[in-house]
């Protein structure tokens, strides 16, 4: 940690549009005083944007407003003039065909947004699972100093005396549904206990994977991940938050002070031991390339190798947000990596301070939800990145939402060319399938969906649910929900729509998967394989226009993040001046 402040007061970017006499800057002044704002908010202090990813389509951020008034306290308080600005906003459960295909569009509005406008520092007004990634990157790409608050979780879900976690409790009910196990009717009720208040999924899923990993990073305020949406500490959280920003301005406290190698392994560390989603690889290695960091798969599978998963929430275990954020939070988590020697203690965070310095005095106050390090919910955390011949770039496995037994299997081939495909098969009585088979969908990556939807925990066939049976293994170029779990493969590159090997799999192929050795093998002939490889075909073009078409000409494998070629680096926050 060697970062030295900035000294103060020195004139700030914002004082190129406010700070002056010319016509200019009576324009810039004049525009913004017909918003009420008293003139000696331009006398030089920090101007700070509130980046908002708040919607109504969004349902997990449709509380932010709320959440931006309380930053906006700290930040008057602190001396700074707070600007709130929307930008898109990526809803997880309502966008099509996927909000993935998403993520790079807000980056890259948050980043222009950034830039373009007489900000010095901004506040970042997270939540549902892209928004985090999204905004993160595009702050990244600027550089301007830049902070995380995130939304916060949903209460407990709770049907019948039992907790409903956000995903996790759908799919589950959905497959029951399909065993028989359960009625329609009872699904419909249960329906109405899935989501009790404002907030994002209140699971281990995705957005609280974000969460936490923007505070892994060291890019939120401690504590930040795990306080439920609608307790009162949220607010203060994003008071506080508010504060903060204008002295991270103070100081020229920037995200390439904080987003450091070590920050990543840091993280990385983080999310096996909370059992995280299999999306923070992808998010992660996107965010790197923004800082110019050559973070690979490889280094998820070595930094994640030796961690266990210490935290016992759905999807991985029994609890949810609420009771994480009852014992502590994440805090508590990065206490106990950084005892056992598992953590960069001085990494910088947004505080000013190291990370160390944010957890070292805090207590677990529930075992039973995090546990120990020396009594772990699983021994195998974090991320098994496979390889073969069947994913010569990589393929993800998350050990901890898995069933040990599968961990090494070899399965007969089941294909299915595309989710429409599996749709059309998977409930037909007559498909050739057993619990021992290896589902195999294709054509599911980043431009084969396209924008890599969740489809990779494919629900399994009615005649294998009805024997009982609740886990096959599955294997894709798909995402899969953080809430969902299985013994699924992900991720698999080069996708089938690149003419990955996925693409050539042939029903009754044999695959072997041994995630102990990190091997994903088909067991077919190299010169079977070259010869198939050969004859294969794209089979979608280029859309003709639209973004469409930007997202098939420059979108990456997920094996380096799935990011836009042309939007990787840093590009600062320097712009030309007025045209007026
Ligand atoms: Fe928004 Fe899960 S759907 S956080």
């Amino acid at each position: 940690m060697t970062f030295k402040p900035a000294s103060w007061p020195r004139q700030l970017r914002s004082s190129e549009w406010f700070g002056g006499t010319s016509r200019d800057h009576i324009y810039h002044r004049s525009w913004m005083k017909n918003q009420g704002l008293p003139a000696d908010l331009f006398d030089g202090r920090p101007v700070i944007g509130i980046c908002n990813t708040w919607s109504q389509l969004t349902p997990c951020n449709a509380h932010l407003r709320d959440l931006a008034e309380r930053v906006k306290h700290g930040i008057y308080e602190a001396g700074g003039l707070p600007l709130e600005f929307p930008v898109f906003s990526t809803g997880e459960s309502a966008l099509r065909p996927t909000a993935m295909l998403y993520r790079n569009l807000a980056a890259m509005d948050v980043e222009e947004a950034m830039r373009a406008n007489p900000l010095d520092g901004v506040v970042l007004l997270a939540g549902c699972d892209k928004t985090t990634p999204a905004l993160l990157m595009g702050a990244a790409s600027t550089n301007l100093p830049s902070i995380v608050v995130s939304g916060g979780p949903m209460l407990n879900g709770w049907f019948r005396g039992e907790r409903v976690g956000s995903g996790t409790a759908l799919w589950q009910m959905s497959e029951d549904i399909k065993a028989g196990k359960m009625t329609q009717h009872d699904f419909l009720n249960a329906e109405q206990s899935m989501s009790r208040s404002p907030g994002s999924c209140n699971t281990m899923g995705t957005a609280s994977t974000m969460a936490s990993m923007a505070e892994a990073l060291g890019m939120a305020l401690s504590g930040n991940a795990a306080i439920p949406a609608v307790d009162s500490r949220r607010r203060v959280m994003a008071h506080l938050t508010g504060r903060r920003i204008v002295d991270m301005v103070k100081d020229d406290l920037k995200p390439s002070d904080v987003l450091t190698r070590s920050a990543f392994e840091n993280a990385m560390r983080v999310n096996g031991a909370i059992g995280g989603s299999t999306n923070a690889v992808i998010h992660l290695l996107a965010l790197a390339g923004r800082v110019g960091l050559d973070i690979t798969l490889d280094d998820w599978d070595v930094q994640g190798r030796e961690i266990p998963t210490i935290v016992n929430l759905m999807p991985s275990g029994k609890f949810l947000m609420e009771e994480f954020f009852y014992a502590g939070g994440l805090p508590v988590v990065i206490k106990a990596l950084g005892d056992a020697d598992k953590l960069h203690k001085d990494s910088l965070t947004v505080s000013g301070g190291s990370i160390w310095d944010e957890v070292k005095g805090v207590e677990n106050w529930n075992e039973e939800v995090i546990h120990p390090l020396t009594a772990p919910l699983t021994k195998q955390g974090g991320i098994a990145v496979l390889k073969g011949n069947l994913a010569p770039n990589g393929a993800v496995l998350k050990p901890s939402a898995a069933t040990e037994s599968l961990l090494q299997h070899r399965g007969r081939a089941v294909v299915f060319e595309d989710i429409d495909d599996y749709k059309a098969k998977i409930d037909d009585e007559a498909l050739d399938i057993d619990e021992t088979c290896v589902m195999v969908l294709k054509n599911c990556g980043p431009r084969g969906y396209p924008g890599m939807a969740e489809v990779g925990n494919m629900g399994l066939p009615p005649k294998v649910l009805r024997k009982g049976i609740t886990d096959m293994v599955r294997i894709s170029d798909a995402r899969m929900s953080g809430t969902a779990y299985g013994t699924v493969v992900l991720h698999t590159s080069p996708e089938a729509a690149v003419g990955g090997p996925l693409s050539i799999v042939r029903d009754g192929d044999m695959i072997e998967l041994d995630v102990e050795s990190r091997r994903l093998h088909l067991d077919i002939s190299e010169e079977e394989m070259s010869k198939r490889l050969a004859n294969w075909e794209p089979a979608t073009k280029a859309p003709s226009s639209g973004y469409a078409r930007l997202f098939h000409l420059h979108i990456e494998g997920a094996d380096t993040g799935a990011d836009f070629d042309f939007l990787k680096g840093c590009r600062g926050a320097e712009v030309p001046k007025d045209s007026h």
